[in-house]
């Protein structure tokens, strides 16, 4: 399943992070902000429990959200949206996943992994900017699966049919919540007209 999340105030944010005039630090606020919008759409069904709240004039019925979140970025670039996700999720745990990309390959690379413990009603927020070829997230998948996690969203900012085509065929459970589904690959595995390289563009490295 994958939806696109067409929300004015995000498309909004979109337009300006792909700006190539856009500075690292707008970048890093946009992402952070553009996660915020994702987040909402994509945990709309997270489950709750029912808590009875004390107001000054009374009681009132409330929620608690339920069951063990945990937020994971896949590096570098997912790490601009993992600040904001524990802002609004300050109860779960991180887990970190390197993978970088073959230059010429477009291969995934792994390099680091740090996972939490896994509970049977773990739900992973799996954070990355960018989906290409789609290496880099399915490759995620299939260590957060191997890891004991079955329970997977995905968050991105920018996909292609390339991307969404191989996930959705590699990993149907896994649902993606994007900002946009963008033309094309190009030959070098970019995303056109996409942003760039948004690691690149977030830590000013280009
Ligand atoms: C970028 C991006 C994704 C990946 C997407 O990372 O952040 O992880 O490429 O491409 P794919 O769908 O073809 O795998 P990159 O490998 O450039 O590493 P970086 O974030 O460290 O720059
Ligand atoms: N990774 C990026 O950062 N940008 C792309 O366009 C493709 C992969």
């Amino acid at each position: 399943m994958h939806a696109v999340v067409r929300h004015p105030l995000l498309q909004h944010r979109l337009a300006i992070l792909r700006a190539t005039k856009t500075a690292p630090k707008l970048f890093r606020e946009l992402v952070r902000e553009m996660t915020f919008f994702l987040a909402y759409e994509a945990l709309r069904d997270l489950p709750t429990v029912p808590v009875a709240v004390r107001t000054p004039m009374g009681d009132a019925d409330g929620v608690k959200v339920a069951g063990h979140l945990v937020v994971a970025p896949i590096l570098r670039a997912g790490m601009g949206m993992l600040e904001p996700m524990l802002e609004i999720l300050p109860y779960a745990t991180a887990g970190v996943i390197g993978t970088r990309r073959d230059e010429t390959t477009a291969e995934p690379i792994p390099y680091y992994l740090n996972l939490p413990r896994p509970f049977p009603d773990s739900l992973v927020v799996l954070l990355d900017p960018m989906l290409a070829t789609g290496g880099s997230v399915c490759d995620a998948i299939v260590t957060l699966k191997k890891h004991g996690f079955p329970r997977i969203v995905f968050l991105n900012l920018i996909s292609c049919p390339e991307g969404i085509a191989r996930l959705e065929r590699e990993h149907p459970d896994v649902p993606v919540y994007t900002a946009a589904i963008d033309d094309h690959l190009d030959a070098r595995h970019y995303i056109v007209p996409g942003l760039g390289d948004a690691g690149d563009r977030l830590f000013g490295t280009l």
